[in-house]
């Protein structure tokens, strides 16, 4: 039996539950520990699992408000930035919320412009708009120092939040990391194809993860992504990062994390592939996977802090 059972609270809202099995996770004896601080019986936070509060907006002048739902607590905040036109809701950003609510971590997810219930418009939306996005979120509504959670596109978006802010991003944790994604995945398409795609200016790309079975991606938000791409040189990302990566990923290959892997100049570096995974990584076991090094970057931070 795995440690971690999820129980459906109210419509559509996940709420975890940390069983008492705390031995279960075995190795894991950074996240075992912080079970066993807390196993003197019913998890303190399983009472505030209900319909969560309202979601809260970022107002920015001259770009498009920004709606986030912050938790307020202790350093390091974490922030989970996710991937292509995924909102704030996902079964990774509400996990991540109750792991931090347990532990008393602060915690943003917010919702990309053009996605969900942020303002702007999402055919005008690049990667660099995105970026920024990032940027205001950390500069704005975070205090301290933060380590950032991001999901495939959010992965990209990660490492570029770390160059820009060294001083306050202490750690990353990619999951599927998407770097230079979409550019890679046009560059490989046979030149008569990107001929088609230049001319008529959108790219039909199919996806099973789009309700449609296709995504409509504008050519021009390829060209701008480029401007965007990291992979080339090496990276100027210094704090510990962690690359999560399903081996059964059809997206974003697995060899995207260990092409990250090698070039950042960052010496504390792990990627973990998990042979069963697809991209979405969202398995109770992947689940565990990412809390589990959330929890230990922590450990690991309070540790070189103290
Ligand atoms: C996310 O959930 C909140 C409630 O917690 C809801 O108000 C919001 O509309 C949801 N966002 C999306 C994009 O579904």
């Amino acid at each position: 039996m795995a440690g971690v059972g999820m129980v459906a609270a109210g419509a559509g809202v996940l709420c975890w539950r940390w069983g008492l099995t705390a031995v279960s996770f075995g190795f894991h004896s950074g996240l075992s520990a912080v079970l066993a601080r807390r196993s003197d019986g019913v998890p303190r936070w399983l009472p505030a699992c209900r319909q969560k509060a309202s979601i809260s907006f970022l107002s920015r002048p001259d770009l498009p408000k920004l709606a986030y739902k912050k938790l307020k607590g202790k350093s390091p905040g974490i922030i989970f930035i996710p991937g292509y036109i995924s909102n704030m809701n996902g079964t990774k950003a509400l996990a991540i919320e109750e792991f931090c609510k347990s532990l008393g971590h602060a915690y943003i997810r917010f919702d990309y412009s053009g996605v969900g219930n942020s303002d702007g418009n999402l055919q005008e939306c690049t990667v660099g708009r995105w970026r920024q996005d990032v940027l205001s979120i950390i500069d704005e509504l975070a205090e301290g120092p933060q380590i950032l959670v991001g999901s495939s596109l959010g992965g990209w978006l990660m490492l570029h939040a770390a160059i820009a802010r060294p001083q306050k991003v202490v750690a990353l944790i990619g999951v599927a990391a998407a770097v230079d994604g979409l550019v890679t995945k046009f560059n490989q398409l046979p030149i008569e194809v990107k001929k088609e795609i230049e001319m008529k200016g959108v790219w039909s790309m199919p996806s099973k993860y789009s309700k449609d079975g296709v995504y409509h991606i504008q050519y021009s938000f390829i060209k701008e992504a480029e401007h965007h791409c990291l992979l080339h040189s090496p990276i100027p990302v210094n704090c510990p990062l962690r690359l999560l990566h399903g081996m059964e990923d059809d997206v974003v290959p697995w060899y995207t994390s260990i092409q990250v892997a090698d070039r950042v100049v960052s010496t504390d570096v792990d990627v973990i592939l998990r042979k069963h995974s697809d991209h979405r990584m969202k398995e109770k076991a992947d689940i565990q996977l990412l809390v589990y090094s959330i929890d230990d970057l922590i450990d690991k931070l309070s540790t070189v802090v103290n």
